[in-house]
């Protein structure tokens, strides 16, 4: 399994994630991808088998906004990530933002699950309070969100949780 971690941030919140995962999966320093200042291309995302895509959140819901141009292009060149393993993570606020809590989350599972790709690491809803989320699917939360701002003390803990979900997941499919 080769693991390719992607990640758009402006503060380095999420890039927290990015390094646990790195360390827990054994992936390469190459291997993770600030979105800003390392992404060029989407081929750089299609040679992976299993991709960690993370972004916080901004504006009203948005992605950070170095995934803006990459998701517009991959739902218009039809970009195929059939086969491919996914996992969203990402920073935001549920008290300042609540009424968009991590929903870039959402944005991304959108395109890259409508583009083929299998989704992994959803976790229950009720494990944050917000009023509302495009991350949220069904009952499901679809990927992993931290929020620094009023819930740091939960964070080592959700992350730590996350990746022994996202193993078993991995491992079972
Ligand atoms: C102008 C502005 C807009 C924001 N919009 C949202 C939002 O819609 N939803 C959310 O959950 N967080 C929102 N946030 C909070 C950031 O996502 C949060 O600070 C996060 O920790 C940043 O993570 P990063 O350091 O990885 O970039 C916003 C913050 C700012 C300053």
């Amino acid at each position: 399994m080769n693991v390719g971690i992607f990640c758009g941030t402006a503060g380095g919140t999420s890039m927290k994630i990015a390094n646990s995962l790195a360390k827990s999966f054994g992936v390469n320093q190459d291997d993770v991808i600030n979105m800003e200042d390392d992404f060029d291309d989407i081929e750089q995302l299609l040679e992976y088998n299993v991709l960690f895509l993370g972004s916080s959140t901004w504006g009203q819901g948005d992605v950070h906004h170095s995934w803006v141009d990459v998701l517009l292009d991959i739902e218009s060149e039809n970009i195929d990530f059939s086969g491919k393993i996914v996992a969203f993570y990402g920073a935001g606020d549920s008290v300042k933002h609540k009424e968009h809590f991590c929903s870039a989350l959402g944005k991304l599972y959108d395109v890259f699950v409508g583009a083929g790709a299998i989704p992994v690491g959803m976790i229950p809803k009720d494990n944050y309070n917000y009023q509302f989320s495009l991350a949220q699917k069904g009952e499901m939360f679809c990927g992993l969100g931290i929020d620094e701002h009023n819930e740091a003390e939960k964070t080592n803990q959700r992350i730590e949780e996350w990746i022994k979900l996202l193993k078993n997941e991995i491992k079972e499919g």
